[in-house]
């Protein structure tokens, strides 16, 4: 097999700062991609700032002829595009990823989070499956030493039979994907059968242009009877960590935010009675990296040489997608959603447009 043609759909500029108001993820894409030397060759990009797009197509080699501010015309004239990497802001990832599987590109690796509505994001999945287009999502966490060795050690048994799964952060949806995504790859990736929740939304907070909840209270089941937790905005606190296992037997925290933690390895552990907690080496890495979209890239990229999906395919993105738009509904009808979710819009959109939320907009 020859190199892979991997397209862009969205550079951004070269971030100076990381912020919400633009990463230029598709850098840390390229880079990745880069890192896989004669694997893979970067044969076009588009971008409707035509600066972003050349400045991106001069940092990595990209033929002028290769350069588009047109994301369609690219894909109607670049030949068989083995990877389409998508960094565009959330409202655009599914009319992107589906214009990808429309063109019968061999695989998408599209920016996280998957959509602003479940309907799209059930929509993405579908048009992809139905297409031969192998759909993935950026949830590069869980390529993590921290997790991978908190997953080893549930499927040894080292915290007896794994009961709740936890997580805290600022909102379910832009970095609770990637918390729940995590929760579920610490449970063998099942999906839920029911989520209840409530949630606060006072001032807008948007970010990469998606309204994201101020504050949420979020219980799931997994189908195998373990329940998942979740406190974002000022009641985070409470959970003590990024991510949390709770077993039988005892507890695993990733991300532990108690003091006496601090400048110790992100990973420790301690079954119920032992007072000291056992700190596990990660070898440096953190709960966001270094290396994660390398180690997330090269792995999606030896699966599609083998004809496979990655375990960032779109089919696990789902589920986690699933509970956070459930979430949402939860808060709007007052009451517990049973899964499969049988709906299509934004219920937080959709409470906003009602008017029954009124999220003060802070002047600029
Ligand atoms: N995986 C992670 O840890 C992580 C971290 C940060 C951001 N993100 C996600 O990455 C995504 C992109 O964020 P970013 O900060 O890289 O964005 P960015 O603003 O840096 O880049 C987006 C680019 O898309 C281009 N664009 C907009 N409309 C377009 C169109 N119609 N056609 C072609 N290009 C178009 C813009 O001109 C811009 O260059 C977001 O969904 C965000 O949630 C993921």
């Amino acid at each position: 097999m020859g190199a892979l043609r991997v397209a862009f759909i969205g550079t951004g500029k070269k971030p100076e700062k990381a912020g919400a108001l633009g990463y230029g993820m598709a850098h840390m894409h390229a880079v990745a991609y880069q890192a896989l030397k004669g694997e893979v060759q970067i044969v076009a990009l588009a971008d409707i700032v035509k600066e972003n797009a050349e400045s991106f197509a001069e940092m990595f080699g990209v033929p002028r002829s290769g350069v588009y501010t047109d994301y369609r015309e690219m894909l109607a004239k670049e030949a068989k595009l083995d990877i389409v990497s998508i960094a565009t802001w959330p409202h655009l990832h599914a009319p992107m990823a589906i214009a990808c599987a429309e063109a019968h590109a061999g695989a998408v690796y599209c920016e996280k989070p998957m959509a602003t509505s479940y309907g799209d994001a059930k929509r993405m999945h579908q048009i992809s499956v139905l297409n031969g287009t192998k759909l993935h999502f950026n949830h590069q966490r869980r390529f993590g030493k921290p997790f991978r060795l908190a997953r080893k050690m549930i499927d040894e048994g080292a915290i007896g039979k794994l009961e709740r799964v936890e997580f805290t952060c600022g909102d379910i949806y832009d970095y609770g994907t990637h918390s729940i995504d995590l929760c579920n790859y610490l449970n063998g990736e099942l999906g839920a059968k029911w989520v209840i929740a409530q949630i606060d939304y006072r001032e807008e907070k948007l970010v990469f242009g998606a309204h994201c909840e101020n504050q949420a209270l979020v219980q799931w089941e997994y189908t195998n009877g373990v329940m998942g937790f979740t406190a974002t905005g000022p009641g985070a606190k409470q959970i003590g960590a990024h991510n949390k296992a709770v077993g039988s037997e005892g507890v695993i925290e990733i991300g532990p935010h108690d003091p006496a933690a601090k400048d110790k390895s992100v990973l420790r552990w301690r079954t119920w009675g032992k007072k000291d907690w056992e700190y596990i080496d990660t070898q440096g890495e953190s709960c966001h990296g270094p290396g994660y979209i390398e180690r997330a890239i090269a792995d999606f990229v030896a699966c599609y040489k083998r004809g496979q999906s990655s375990e960032l395919s779109s089919a696990h993105a789902l589920r986690a997608t699933e509970i956070i738009f459930a979430a949402y509904h939860s808060s709007r009808t007052h009451s517990r959603v049973d899964l499969p979710l049988a709906i299509e819009g934004h219920p937080l959109l959709g409470m906003i447009e009602e008017g029954r939320l009124k999220p003060f907009k802070k002047p600029q």
